[in-house]
């Protein structure tokens, strides 16, 4: 397991790591057979409620072009096709891919996926009305770039849409959540997915040290986004955001 996901040693400081892309990447490679039971159990079914949150937060209209970011399985990519609007996916793990390009949503238009880096996005300048990313720019290394990348291929008015987890502001809640994320989830997750990776020890310790509220936002302020917003999914425990490009 050395190359593959993470040693319990290595979950300190993961964002700061030169490997992080690489361990990501064998990471979900890795537990990409079980990510989608996973998501289920472990959020008791929340995870779709907040993609469709994200979705609504976009604004989104029949025929706009969106831009799904570490699309996956696809989840969020078939969430805005449910809004017939047309769909291209993106992420750097094939084994993820795979899955995505097995699901449809009868009557609306099928999702296209393609293989690339956040960091560089495989499309044209100004080309989408909506970028989204979901549970995906904490993985990112340098998520700073990322941010501008999504400015360069939304068009002038286009929306970027973000889900990421956070940490809930209201103590006991915030308790309770270290609690299931940090001891009760990893051991689950051993038993139900045979995580040999600690992919589900990684997302505790990532979510900890990534980027607060605060800093997010100011990354996309910084990125050239205006009127960014957060609103609080959950208690707090999950966060949308949105920028909008002038
Ligand atoms: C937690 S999953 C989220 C997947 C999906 N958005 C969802 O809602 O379930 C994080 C995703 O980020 C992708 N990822 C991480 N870094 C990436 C990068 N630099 N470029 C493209 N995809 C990346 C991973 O491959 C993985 O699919």
């Amino acid at each position: 397991m050395s190359d593959k996901g993470w040693q319990s040693d290595q979950l300190g400081d993961v964002h700061r790591r030169s490997d992080k892309a690489t361990r990501v990447r064998s990471m979900f490679a890795a537990i990409a057979p079980s990510y989608d039971l996973n998501n289920r159990l472990h959020s008791f079914g929340m995870d779709q409620l907040w993609r469709r949150a994200l979705v609504r937060m976009s604004g989104v209209a029949a025929g706009e072009r969106v831009l799904d970011v570490a699309t996956g399985t696809g989840d969020v990519a078939l969430a805005f096709a449910r809004r017939d609007a047309e769909v291209l996916g993106v992420d750097f793990t094939p084994e993820l891919l795979r899955i995505a390009r097995g699901k449809r949503v009868e009557g609306h238009p099928r999702p296209l996926y393609v293989a690339g880096d956040a960091k560089r996005l495989p499309v044209a300048d100004g080309s989408f009305d909506v970028v989204s990313i979901a549970f995906g720019i904490r993985n990112v290394d340098e998520p700073e770039v990322a941010l501008g990348e999504f400015y360069r291929v939304l068009r002038p008015g286009g929306r970027l849409v973000i889900l990421e987890f956070s940490q809930p502001g209201f103590a006991p809640v915030r308790w309770m959540n270290r609690l299931y994320c940090e001891v009760v989830m990893p051991r689950t997750a051993a038993l139900i997915a045979r995580d040999r990776v600690n992919a589900y020890r990684y997302l505790p310790a990532s979510v900890s040290t990534f980027w607060d509220r605060g800093a997010l936002m100011g990354a996309m302020g910084e990125a050239g986004f205006g009127a960014v917003r957060s609103r609080a999914l959950t208690f707090g425990v999950a966060r949308l955001y949105r920028g909008d490009k002038a």
